[in-house]
């Protein structure tokens, strides 16, 4: 069996750092031991130096969308392409979105999934299956799938005729998912509503991306992220928000879990660092960046980066949906609700976290729960996925605290044309990946393959307690320097 020490680095989970090194054997953590202690039959192991680096175990990515059929294409992120992309950034597993068809049943959408992602994929992944028909047939579907580890639902308040489903639907829904074990996550936003400003905007001869943002104002995020809460509320099933972008969405969120509700959410990056601005750059740029929901004013990042802070946000995951701009954001040209929505962002969001780390918003313990141990625990994947735990998937990234780097399309390795993040300077990056015992990154190439990738069946939701406000004290990396 192959051997692995990642030795003098500073291991990091959401308890604690500790000083210590990591053996791996064959595909497992094996376990931490105090740094350069003896250990038998050493003679053939292989020897990675973390010096000054952090080892943490690897991220998990619980929102993408690869070769996702949107208006008419599809995301531009094959599973090869996106998940080597995601292991250059230091994910080391993606729970993707099959789809139910309209029409079909959700099994049928799940083994289309299943057989574009099998031996393409660098990484270890899962599925979420997105319910866009709910009927009696579907709905009794649902435990099955959760018996075959496809443990989460994803409805859709938003995108009517297409994913939209009403509130008995989504009632509906919960409650089966409830009896079977599953939590629900929702796409939070008043498509009903939506549709009606988008209608209007239009018929003034409004059509440049920036509408997309006007026609998605957030208090239509909080009334829908309100309803579904009180919908899961009903059904007692555990809720899930996706990409949560508002302040008011934010304040639902939080008074629930303040009321005990199982309630969490997750927000993304491109909540954190962008600002609607971006909507109306000239010369149609501002399609780069329409995304549902969509890029919010100025004040809105900040409120979302105390939220990561407090816990009453739970995860930071990517919605990584790209489309490149030339060909396929041109769908939209004149027609803002044309453009495919959704941005790139799976092998950046490991770096972009880490910057609210050095900016002392949260801690580097928080940073590797945000983005790893959380989503594990709330997917059923932990603790084979996001811990280092002996007997945990050897999962786990070496990471330089250090490293300044420019993201850019230049040097990004997802297949888009165009970075949303274009210029933005970062300090700390990637510099060993290892996958189920397989150094899949390192000095700067990659190492992996398409067929190494296996689809990880996850566990039932588990019952968490919500945790209240365990991180509001900030410690930074400055301050473990001076200790
Ligand atoms: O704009 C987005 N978010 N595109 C991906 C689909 C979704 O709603 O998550
Ligand atoms: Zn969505
Ligand atoms: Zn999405």
């Amino acid at each position: 069996m192959s051997r692995l020490r990642i030795e003098n680095g500073t291991v990091v989970t959401p308890s604690g750092r500790v000083r210590a090194d990591v053996i791996v054997e064959g595909e497992r953590v094996a376990a931490l031991v105090a740094p350069g202690a003896a250990l038998p039959g050493e003679g053939d192991v292989r020897r990675i130096d973390a010096a000054g680096k952090l080892v943490v175990p690897g991220g998990i990515d619980v929102h993408t969308h690869m070769e996702m059929p949107f208006g008419g294409t599809f995301s531009s992120d094959t599973f090869a392409t996106g998940t080597r992309a995601a292991a250059w950034g230091g994910t080391t597993t993606i729970v993707d979105f099959a789809i139910q068809p309209r029409g079909k049943s959700p099994r049928e959408g799940l083994d289309t999934w299943m057989a574009r992602a099998e031996g393409r994929c660098a990484i270890d992944y899962g599925f979420h299956m997105i319910l866009s028909d709910v009927t009696d047939e579907a709905l009794k579907e649902m435990d099955g799938l959760v018996e075959d580890g496809v443990t989460s639902f994803k409805l859709f308040m938003a995108y009517p005729g297409v994913f939209y489903s009403d509130d008995g639907q989504i009632l509906r829904a919960m409650q089966a998912a409830a009896s079977s074990g599953a939590t629900v996550m929702m796409h939070a936003e008043n498509g009903i509503a939506i549709d009606v400003l988008v209608a209007q905007a239009l018929a003034r001869g409004h059509g440049e991306p920036k509408m997309h943002g006007e026609t998605r104002p957030s208090v239509l995020e909080g009334e829908a992220t309100h309803r579904a809460i009180v919908l899961a509320g009903v059904a007692d099933c555990p809720l899930y928000i996706v990409h949560l972008s508002a302040i008011e969405a934010l304040r639902e969120v939080t008074a629930a879990r303040d009321a005990g509700q199982m309630v969490f959410a997750e927000t993304c990056p491109q909540y954190l660092f962008l600002e609607d601005d971006v909507m109306a750059l000239p010369d149609f740029e501002g399609a780069k960046y329409v995304c549902s929901p969509p890029i919010r004013p100025h004040g809105h990042g900040d409120a979302l980066w105390r939220g990561l802070g407090s816990d009453d946000l739970s995860v930071v995951a990517t919605d990584h949906c790209p489309f490149c701009f030339k060909e396929q954001k041109e769908l939209g040209r004149g027609d803002f609700s044309k453009i495919p929505n959704g941005l790139p962002g799976v092998e950046h969001r490991m770096d972009l976290v880490f910057q609210g780390v050095l900016e002392g918003r949260i801690t580097v313990e928080r940073w590797v729960e945000l983005t790893s141990s959380a989503p594990a625990r709330l997917f059923g994947l932990y603790p084979r996925k996001g811990s280092l735990l002996p007997g945990a998937d050897a999962d786990i990234v070496v990471y330089d605290p250090n490293r300044a780097h420019t993201l850019s399309v230049e040097s990004h390795h997802m297949a888009v044309d165009y970075s949303a993040y274009e210029g933005l300077r970062v300090i700390g990056g990637v510099d060993v990946v290892v996958s189920r015992g397989t150094v899949v990154v390192e000095g700067g190439q990659f190492r992996g393959d398409e067929a190494h990738g296996r689809f990880v069946p996850r566990k039932p939701f588990e019952g968490l307690e919500v945790p209240r406000h365990g991180h509001a004290g900030v410690t930074t990396l400055a301050d473990e320097k001076e200790e």
